[in-house]
């Protein structure tokens, strides 16, 4: 039998214990004379609350329970994974991978491992990757993971980002199908828009606006484009799975492709934009509250640092 495509066999998050809501935030940053709300917070990006990290606590500790649930679901050990793909910015150390690091908590030794860096759209590339080495048989069982512990970049003077992001991590395990479950995928860079968002030291620099703009443009694009490649129309998706980033930006795009929002999973509201993160924990939360079934057409996307896009339109 031939195998000539991949499939999601299953999926799991993990959000670390501390969640501080926009009031606690605002409470925090007022300690150091830097005003916010809860209501300017909620509208202008959805969010109300977010997971903090411990001290300590690294992307690999937040790796490890959304690996494992995920394989769970997955009816697999983590002996017969042979990939190991993590997308994180905040990798534990500048090397080893935090894949590494990941695949010995997880207790085996012997498949490939590595991180990818593409920020917010890491998720997508990371897919992408182990979506492509599975076809090509160059592996069978693949995790693939995003995880971030995007508060250790965080500025908390700077009220335009800091109520922006959270850690968390999200989880898929992909295995080979006669059917294809990852139909198409489309990943794209600008290198010139690098300064738009980026850690030029230790914390995040964004303009704001200038991603907002950039983000609804690239998004709507990618969409059609995975679309297009799979001979699909968007009244085909059964569920929108955008990067959680901000809730306007998710809406635009939603509206763009004709979609309401009664088709889009929302979860942003509840752990801010987690980066790498965000749309595999998204996927898991919909899997496991009933939201997400077999047999649906999801279209995930996610846009971010670099600057990248990508999307990937999918059988679940
Ligand atoms: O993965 C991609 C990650 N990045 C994003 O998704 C970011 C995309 N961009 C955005 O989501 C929005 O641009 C923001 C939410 C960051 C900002 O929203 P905005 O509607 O573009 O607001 P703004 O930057 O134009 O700021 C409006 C006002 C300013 O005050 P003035 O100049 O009008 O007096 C800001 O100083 O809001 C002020 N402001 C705040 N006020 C209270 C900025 N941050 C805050 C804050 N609390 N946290």
């Amino acid at each position: 039998m031939n195998l000539f495509h991949s499939r999601i066999l299953g999926t799991g998050s993990y959000l670390p214990e501390r969640r501080v809501s926009n009031a606690d935030l605002a409470e925090q940053l007022a300690r150091d004379g830097i005003e916010t709300s809860d209501a300017w917070i909620q509208e202008r990006t959805g969010i109300q609350a977010r997971h903090f990290a411990a001290p300590g606590q690294k992307s690999s500790d937040l790796a490890l329970p959304a690996a494992q649930a995920a394989l769970e679901a997955a009816g697999l050990d983590a002996g017969q994974i042979d990939l190991i793909v993590v997308a994180t910015t905040t990798p534990d150390l500048v090397f080893p991978s935090t894949a590494c690091l990941l695949q010995a908590k997880l207790g085996v030794h012997g498949g490939a491992a590595f991180d990818v860096q593409a920020v917010c759209s890491g998720f997508l590339y990371a897919l992408t990757v182990a979506d492509a080495m599975i076809r090509a048989g160059s592996a069978r069982h693949a995790l693939v993971v995003g995880a971030e512990v995007f508060s250790s970049l965080l500025d908390f003077r700077d009220r335009g980002t800091c109520v922006l992001f959270g850690d968390g991590a999200g989880a898929v395990v992909l295995g080979p199908s006669e059917h294809p479950g990852i139909l198409a995928t489309a990943l794209h860079a600008d290198g010139r828009q690098a300064g738009v968002l980026c850690v030029p030291d230790k914390t995040v620099l964004m303009d704001g606006q200038a991603v907002f703009k950039l983000a609804v443009g690239a998004l709507e694009k990618v969409a059609l484009e995975v679309l297009a490649k799979a001979g699909r129309e968007a009244s085909s998706i059964d569920w929108l799975i955008p990067h959680q980033a901000n809730l306007r930006i998710m809406r635009g795009t939603a509206k763009k492709l004709g979609l309401p929002d009664e088709r889009m999973v929302i979860t942003v509201h509840e752990h801010g934009n987690t980066s790498a993160a965000s749309v595999p924990l998204a996927l898991d939360i919909a899997v496991r509250d009933g939201r997400v079934h077999r047999g649906q057409t999801l279209l995930l996307e996610g846009v971010g640092g670099g600057f990248t896009w990508g999307a990937a339109l999918i059988d679940y």
